[in-house]
């Protein structure tokens, strides 16, 4: 996958794409990131690429004049044109459903613009699709860029460790919800315990409490993220669990409690971790 970014400081991203999973993929040829200083489309002595806005009010307004011919000429630079993306506060939000979709493109460029934005034509003429990355305003536009960057190429093949990473996280195609409670050694913190049923190896039994803890999380802390009937099955299922409470051994504590914690298979237990550590960063 490519991605031209368009920007007024490319030196923003130089430490950005130098580090880690960035760094590997790009190296591998898994991911191109070009840079272009959108500067050099200023055709005047002053470099100018921005004016007072017509009508008064505070800050400069980016010219159509030299955005336009910039982004058309960028688009040859390649085989075939890429999605046109303008990071703007106004556009639609970007979410992971709107991050998967993005993954799909062979080629993205990335408009980062700054001071007061763009002058509206830039629009109208390009029709780029807009993105905003939340309902808070930045400087400019890379911040923007590289979170559009980070969260897509975690969905290119080959980029992610473990690609069943990045469908079982929060938000994810695997799991809509928020993803459950995680936990590694040690088994005991100042008092604090793993839960029982994580060290079982009891996989049912594992996944019905995952299951349960992203469902319960999810409906705490964001309830949006549970459709109308969703939601209705949770509160179906609390009620059950209140009603079977006196009955011990059905909780999944009480299976955790009757396994026996070394029937665990190696690959899971915790202490496995030691011998399969890979410190893939993601
Ligand atoms: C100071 S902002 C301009 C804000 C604009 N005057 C407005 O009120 O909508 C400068 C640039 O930062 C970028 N930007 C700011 N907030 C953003 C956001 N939430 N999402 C994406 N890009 C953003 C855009 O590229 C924008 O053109």
């Amino acid at each position: 996958m490519r991605f031209d970014v368009l920007t007024l400081f490319p030196g923003i991203f130089e430490g950005y794409l130098s580090e880690s999973l960035l760094k590997d993929a790009i190296e591998r040829g898994a991911l191109e990131v070009c840079l272009h200083n959108m500067r050099d489309w200023a055709n005047d002595k002053h470099n100018t690429m921005d004016d007072r806005p017509f009508g008064g009010g505070p800050g400069m307004v980016l010219k159509v004049d030299r955005i336009v011919p910039c982004v058309e000429e960028v688009q040859t630079y390649a085989e075939r044109p890429g999605r046109l993306v303008m990071l703007t506060p106004q556009g639609r939000p970007l979410t992971q459903r709107v991050v998967e979709e993005l993954a799909q493109e062979e080629r993205i460029l990335l408009l980062c613009g700054r001071y007061e934005g763009f002058d509206q034509r830039v629009v109208e003429i390009l029709q780029p699709d807009e993105i905003s990355i939340g309902d808070y305003v930045l400087n400019g536009g890379e911040v923007a860029a590289a979170v559009v960057i980070d969260s897509v190429m975690r969905l290119i093949p080959g980029v992610l460790g473990d690609e069943n990473s990045a469908v079982v996280d929060s938000f994810s195609s695997g799991n809509r919800l928020l993803e459950e409670d995680q936990y590694t050694r040690p088994r005991e913190y100042r008092g604090l315990t793993v839960p029982e049923i994580l060290l079982s190896g009891d996989h049912g039994a594992i996944e019905r409490w995952r299951s349960s803890n992203r469902r319960e999380k999810t409906l705490a802390r964001r309830p949006d993220l549970l459709d109308g009937e969703e939601t209705k099955i949770d509160e179906d299922e609390k009620k059950k669990k209140k009603k079977k409470r006196p009955k011990k051994t059905e909780e999944p504590e009480a299976v955790a409690e009757s396994e026996n914690v070394a029937e665990a298979k190696p690959s899971e237990t915790p202490e496995a971790v030691d011998a399969t550590e890979t410190n893939v960063d993601v």
